[in-house]
């Protein structure tokens, strides 16, 4: 097959319409769009698409908090996301909304195929329903205490802190989160999607080797343990599409979101006629289809998916790419560190391309979580891209615009190392093609060494003091300014603007066949600066904008109409009181976090091993969500030491860690100064 005659369709996870975009979400696009970038240069028919995905009951509450319709709360984000995609030089083919007319055409259709199918399951649920919000609520919208062990404000399906999970009927006193209102039970008719019946067909897709192999493993650990039927439906009201022939059911969220790839796919259709839908969607499609994605939602697209794609006539994902989370600083993105890092915050600071290179040179193929060090970030783009590659231009070029009024020598003066950088581009693009981005930018950076320490090996600046060199000048600065030509063009998927500068001064455009060939005698224009360094003081500053951003939320959030921001999930209603004997029993020691360890069979735990100075403990936590084991060794934390141990279905859990926040990723260990010793009383 010709490069020309491969029609590649990707996307990126579509991001929800209820928020502005952070750096995690640019992790995934900047990945998705390099990879894109590196197709089409390769001349592939390559097409990416994206939407916001607008539906669903936290966006509905977020438009009633703002008092706005959901209508207006979606258009305004996806203003705001298009403009800040576009900042960060994402170059989406079409990006459009869930909330579409060919979205409610696609969820209708594939969710007929699936009935006509017998697909779809029909019975009665009970759930528990807010009779003030007249609304049933979601577990993560119900409180109360475990009723295994009595621990308070656990969500409705789990505890984190004795790890049972059971359902939000069984919480005693349970609150509406987002009321406050006591729920009551209540039964109602919802629609399943019978997935267990695709589990021989899944057990085969995801071991066709389009999977990364963690994830085929994942998947296939949970085919292992038996699929169960996914509710597909919600009661109204809801913010979504309502179900056909089921009047005040909707589909939920989950069910229509990637559709939303299809539905985005034909609007670009439409607009362009660059494609037809059959010819990518189609169930013999010869076209490639790749769905960029977090690890954390591989079950929607590694199992319900292909599950609805099949029943639905439709073809099959080729792969799914799968990245992993995003740290900064080595931890979990913070807003009181200052590190949860808007889209826009970052653009009114810092150029994109920073950001950009600098994941590109820590990506890899695989799921591991990347880290932003924010220090190591403005080294690493300052040495790499300013000091080594744009200065290979930056000193080459006066020798030729002075010297020789900017024509470049008719040959090349050191072929071997020409050769070098030509035969480098194959294993470049191969590092592109399997995402290992980073190998790629060691490659190309080791090419931007060698092509510094020839230039200061023929000491061209001093050659052109001496009679009669000015040839051999000539010759060395044009071959250095042909491999800056070489370097930038592989750089191009990540620069797209530094290349186009770069393509500018070369008076010649970055192309990538499959061997670039050198510009002799051709006349370049004048250098000017391509790029800048990064200024630490707007780090700092930026850095500083979230914290302000932050406190500025939290006086919000004090104000009547914040007060039950349920979707943010920031702020909770206060427990019962307790009195001044009941807080003096509690023994709370400062502990060093020796050991963590993952619990086998259990999504939410974390084994720790804790050291109170006089005695070791072990102690079961819930900040799987949170934190990877090896991120906990060796900070202190602050523990309830007098807590009477616990048998666990894990083993004995012989006290409690303190931690904040509302759950999920967001779980912030209690972290006392560093002066605070194992075993010291808090006072
Ligand atoms: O997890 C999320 O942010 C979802 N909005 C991703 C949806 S991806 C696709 F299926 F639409
Ligand atoms: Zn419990």
């Amino acid at each position: 097959m010709t490069e020309s005659s491969r029609n590649i369709l990707v996307t990126s996870a579509l991001p929800y319409a209820n928020g502005s975009l952070h750096l995690g979400h640019l992790l995934e696009t900047i990945q998705t769009d390099i990879w894109v970038r590196f197709q089409k240069l390769k001349g592939r028919h390559c097409i990416y698409v994206c939407a916001d995905d607008a539906h669903g009951t936290a966006i509905m509450l977020k438009a009633e908090q703002l008092g706005l319709t959901p209508e207006q709360q979606i258009a305004n984000i996806k203003a705001e996301h298009e403009q800040d995609f576009n900042d960060f030089l994402i170059n989406f083919d079409n990006f459009h909304s869930t909330h579409s007319e060919e979205n409610r055409h696609y969820s209708e259709e594939i969710y007929r195929a699936l009935k006509k199918n017998g697909h779809i399951a029909e019975r009665e649920i009970t759930q528990l329903f807010d009779p003030e919000k007249q609304l049933f609520l979601a577990d993560r919208y119900i409180k109360g205490s475990c009723p295994k062990c009595k621990a308070p404000e656990q969500y409705g399906d789990n505890c984190e802190a004795c790890g049972a999970t059971y359902s939000p009927t069984d919480l005693i006193n349970p609150q509406s989160v987002i009321s406050g209102a006591t729920p009551v039970e209540k039964s109602s008719t919802h629609y399943f999607f019978t997935l267990p019946k695709f589990t021989e067909m899944l057990k085969q897709w995801t071991r066709e080797g389009s999977l990364q192999n963690q994830i085929a493993n994942k998947l296939n650990e949970w085919l292992d343990s038996g699929l169960q039927e996914w509710d597909i439906s919600r009661d109204a009201p809801y913010f979504g599409f309502e179900i056909p022939d089921a009047p005040g059911k909707y589909f939920y969220v989950w069910l229509d979101a990637p559709i939303g790839y299809m539905a985005s796919f034909q609007n670009y259709c439409d607009k362009t006629a660059d494609a037809t839908f059959d010819d990518y969607w189609g169930k013999d499609s010869g076209a490639e289809l790749y769905h960029f994605i977090g690890k954390d939602i591989i079950n929607f697209h590694g199992l319900f998916w292909p599950a609805m794609l099949e029943s639905a006539g439709y073809r099959k994902p080729s792969a799914i790419y799968v990245h992993g989370f995003l740290t900064v600083n080595g931890k979990k993105m913070s807003k009181s560190r200052g590190t949860y890092i808007t889209a826009r915050n970052y653009l009114d600071h810092l150029d994109p391309e920073y950001l950009r290179y600098y994941f590109a040179a820590k990506l890899a193929g695989g799921v591991d979580d990347i880290d932003l060090n924010l220090e190591d970030f403005i080294q690493r783009v300052n040495s790499d891209l300013v000091g080594k590659v744009v200065n290979i231009a930056s000193r080459s070029a006066k020798f030729i615009t002075k010297g020789n009024e900017g024509m470049l020598s008719a040959h090349i003066a050191d072929q071997p190392l020409w050769d070098q950088a030509i035969k480098a581009g194959q294993n470049i693009a191969e590092h592109y093609q399997q995402r290992e981005y980073g190998k790629a930018i060691r490659e190309i950076m080791a090419l931007a060494d060698a092509t510094n320490e020839y230039f200061d090996s023929q000491e061209p600046w001093k050659l052109a003091k001496q009679e009669g060199q000015q040839q051999k000048v000539i010759d060395v600065s044009s071959l250095c300014i042909n491999l800056f030509k070489v370097i930038m063009t592989y750089l191009q998927p990540v620069l797209p603007e530094t290349a186009k500068r770069a393509a500018a001064f070369l008076n010649a455009p970055l192309e990538w066949p499959t061997e670039i060939t050198p510009l002799l005698d051709h006349k370049i224009n004048k250098f000017k600066a391509l790029m800048t360094r990064i200024d630490s003081d707007k780090v700092d500053k930026m850095v500083e904008v979230q914290k302000e951003q932050l406190a500025k939320e939290q006086a919000n959030a004090g104000s009547a109409t914040k007060e039950n921001d349920a979707a943010a999930n920031t702020y909770e209603p206060l427990g019962e009181m307790i009195e001044y004997d009941d807080f003096a029993k509690l023994d709370l020691r400062v502990a060093k976090i020796t050991d963590a360890q993952h619990v086998k069979g259990a999504d939410k735990l974390l084994q720790l091993t804790l050291d109170l100075g006089f005695e070791s403990r072990q102690v079961f936590a819930g900040i799987k969500s949170a934190y990877q084991p090896e991120q906990l060794i060796g900070k202190h934390t602050v523990m309830v030491a007098n807590l009477q141990p616990r048998k666990m279905r894990f083993g004995m859990s012989e006290g409690m860690v303190l931690a904040a926040g509302p759950g999920g990723k967001d779980i912030w260990l209690l972290e006392p100064d560093d002066g605070a010793l194992p075993g010291m009383k808090i006072q």
